[in-house]
């Protein structure tokens, strides 16, 4: 088990579809995962896509702070093979940010209403739906293993910065930083 080097944009991992994984039973399966968190761990991230250490199979992992789902946590959920389906066509756009795009952030439109299934390590599959942010990193996830990073999926690109210029800019006008709720974690 080891904390793994994060991919970065532009790496030819993070541009190609994943891999379905088929195999249940591979050994190398557990200690990729153990890895995937250990690595997020490490990066602060609130979630990671296997395509970002370089494994380009279709497994995810996220959490969601009660913080910032109004009150409501949402406990390391590790996804296998996982499939969206839109529950409404509306969307919103709020700030992101990526391991893999260090240091930006940008306003990224996403489903307001999501359900999502996934298989858990022994095959077995699970179905969710999910709002507002826990929706958000759950799309933002599910679009590593498609080849797609946030910044892709911007519509506005004036919102696209640098997490530390906005934050400069913010101080000196002695403003609150939108930022702070949402953009801060990367995933
Ligand atoms: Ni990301």
């Amino acid at each position: 088990m080891a904390v793994r080097p994060i991919a970065r944009m532009g790496a030819e991992v993070l541009k190609r579809r994943a891999e379905e994984v088929t195999e249940f039973t591979d050994p190398a399966l557990p200690a990729l995962i153990s890895d995937m968190v250990e690595t997020m761990v490490a990066a602060h991230g609130v979630g990671l896509a296997a395509p970002q250490i370089g494994v380009p199979k279709r497994i995810v992992m996220f959490f969601v702070p009660a913080g910032r789902n109004n009150g409501v946590d949402v406990p390391l959920t590790v996804m296998i093979n996982p499939v969206i389906t839109p529950l409404t066509p509306e969307t919103n756009d709020d700030w992101e940010a990526c391991l893999s795009v260090p240091g930006l952030t940008g306003k990224v439109p996403r489903y307001n209403s999501i359900r999502y299934s996934w298989q858990d390590i022994h095959g077995q599959r699970f179905e969710r739906t999910a709002e507002n942010f826990h929706a958000r990193v759950v799309q933002h996830e599910c679009d590593h293993l498609d080849g797609v990073l946030y910044p892709m999926r911007i519509t506005d690109l004036t919102t696209l910065s640098f997490v530390d210029t906005l934050k400069a800019e913010a101080e000196a006008k002695g403003e609150e930083l939108e930022l702070d709720e949402e953009g801060e974690a990367a995933a």
